[in-house]
């Protein structure tokens, strides 16, 4: 697939005053105590116009505020962009990353060709250098991203490319930098990879489709084997809860699964599995959902995109680790041959399962994709999935749900949430909410009381993972942004990619 906009990030060498570029991107604080030596000697060739601007009082460096001063001929930057980063004390490396993604989506909005990333020099050496370059490049490519691949109106035009470099005037610290580039890029690369695939309405992206998708991937990326059971395939197999739900549409589901084998040795004997709910587009079904914004529900299938994106970043990464990546695919519509409520499914597991709504759909196919890990004998397996609106309601649009049956795994999963600024929050998921998934007339039923949705939805897929160790995120809520923000478009977030990575790379480090 092609990028919607082609990133180039480099690193560079160079002098500040004498770098050359159309855009030169420095951070501030906005409780400082005077200018720091590189905005100083910026300020000084500019004469003054940078303190002249912060005196004036219209930029006062607030997080996500940015500020252009034009150049003159005493430096090469045909324009400084200040970048605001808020208090000093509350700067992470997430600040880092949304000020190169203001940056960037400042550059695409004015159709700028090369920017300069000056940013890290406001941390000092707060950071090391290696992750803020990570931090610069996929805030480089979260901000430049938007979709516009069905728009045929010129006068929405842009550059399809966008030049970046990290510059440094020290070559010892461009090189520790620069060691932190080809991640950021492997994992920026991947996150808008997954955005596009998400964005794409249901009318384009089909569970073949998306299987094509994955087998497009493994043709493209060394170590990497994709695997897709049809319908057919998947009756042979007595994949039930997948069957059950994609019976009502046309469009058939597919079981994806993308194998990572590094070519090289394997630096720890442990498989981990990550499963992803793909609902191409969930109507509800025949417990049809209201009308008003359903078109969202083309979104469901991100969970699943985003175990396929984390698997193209960690063979790019060539990770030594092996790592699968499973994601069941179906569409959730009405017609004469969807399941129903009532309806008692045998899943994969051999576990049986009364349906008492359609639309409590992602567990039916999680369960399947789950018990596959479980039969490939994974030790540790992870799920993400747009599971319930419950969920968005607990944690609103800045977290992601985490349960799971390993505190080590949980706690795991917490520091990469902290690295990768893709956060999670722990929700319980045991034996209460476990019982109020009991069926009378079979082994479960699908879903629990009116309470603590997203906690009975965990209780009933941790039914399906054996004696794995195992870990749930619900992104519902965070799989989306609902408006475009100073640092990145609207749409889809491609949340998980970062932080699936992360907790991988973190696995080999
Ligand atoms: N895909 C939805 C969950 C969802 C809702 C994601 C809003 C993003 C935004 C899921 O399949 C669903 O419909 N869940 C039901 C479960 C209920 C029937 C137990 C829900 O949350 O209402
Ligand atoms: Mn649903
Ligand atoms: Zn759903």
């Amino acid at each position: 697939m092609k990028e919607i906009i082609s990133i180039d990030v480099k690193p560079r060498t160079a002098d500040f005053s004498k770098c050359k570029t159309d855009l030169l991107a420095i951070g501030l604080f906005s409780d400082p105590d005077g200018l720091d030596r590189l905005t100083r000697e910026l300020d000084n060739k500019l004469d003054g116009a940078i303190e002249r601007l912060i005196k004036s009082g219209d930029f006062k460096a607030k997080e996500g505020a940015n500020a252009i001063v034009y150049g003159n001929d005493r430096i090469a930057a045909k324009r400084v962009l200040l970048i605001g980063l808020g208090e000093k004390k509350k700067a992470t490396l997430d600040t880092v990353r949304k000020a190169a993604a203001n940056a960037a989506k400042k550059a695409v909005g004015m159709k700028i060709r090369t920017v300069g990333l000056a940013l890290h020099k406001a941390f000092g050496g707060r950071f090391d250098l290696s992750a803020m370059g990570r931090a610069c490049a996929e805030g480089a490519y979260l901000g430049s991203y938007r979709y516009d691949e069905f728009v045929t109106d010129s006068e929405n035009g842009r550059l399809d490319s966008l030049k970046v470099e990290v510059v440094d005037s020290d070559s010892a610290k461009t090189k520790k930098l620069s060691a932190g580039l080809a991640s950021g890029i492997a994992i920026g690369k991947a996150q808008s990879y997954a955005r596009t695939l998400a964005n794409r309405p249901a009318n384009v992206i089909s569970p073949s489709k998306l299987a094509s998708a994955a087998k497009e991937l493994a043709r493209g990326n060394k170590g990497l084997s994709c695997t897709v059971f049809d319908e057919k395939q998947m009756a042979a197999k007595g994949m039930g809860g997948v069957l059950a739900v994609g019976s009502g549409s046309q469009n058939k589901p597919r079981f994806i699964v993308l194998k990572y084998k590094p070519t090289g040795k394997t630096v720890k004997n442990l498989s981990v599995a990550l499963v992803g709910k793909a609902i191409t587009f969930d109507s509800g079904g025949l417990s049809i959902k209201p009308a008003e914004k359903m078109d969202e529900m083309k979104l469901d299938k991100t969970g699943g995109i985003t175990v396929l994106s984390t698997m193209k970043a960690v063979a790019e990464l060539k990770l030594p680790l092996n790592v699968l990546g499973i994601v069941p695919s179906a569409e959730n519509l009405p017609s004469g041959s969807s399941y129903r409520p009532g309806d008692i499914i045998t899943t994969f597991s051999g576990k049986t399962v009364e349906v008492q709504n359609t639309d409590a759909e992602g567990r039916m196919i999680l369960c399947d994709g789950l018990n596959y890990a479980v039969k490939q004998n994974c030790d540790v397996i992870i799920d993400i999935a747009t599971l319930t609106g419950a969920c968005r309601v607990a944690l609103g649009k800045y977290m992601a749900g985490l349960m799971g049956n390993d505190e080590n795994l949980i706690k795991q999963l917490q520091k990469a949430a902290e690295q990768s600024g893709e956060k999670v929050w722990p929700m319980p998921s045991g034996d209460e909410y476990a019982e109020e998934m009991k069926s009378k007339i079979a082994d479960l039923k699908n879903i629990g009381s009116k309470l603590g949705g997203a906690c009975t939805a965990a209780a009933f897929l941790r039914q399906f993972v054996g004696d794995a160790k195992w870990a749930h995120l619900d992104i519902a809520g965070v799989e989306s942004f609902e408006k475009p923000t100073e640092f990145t478009a609207e749409g889809s977030s491609g949340f998980g990619v970062r932080l699936l990575t992360t907790y991988l790379m973190n696995l080999v480090d």
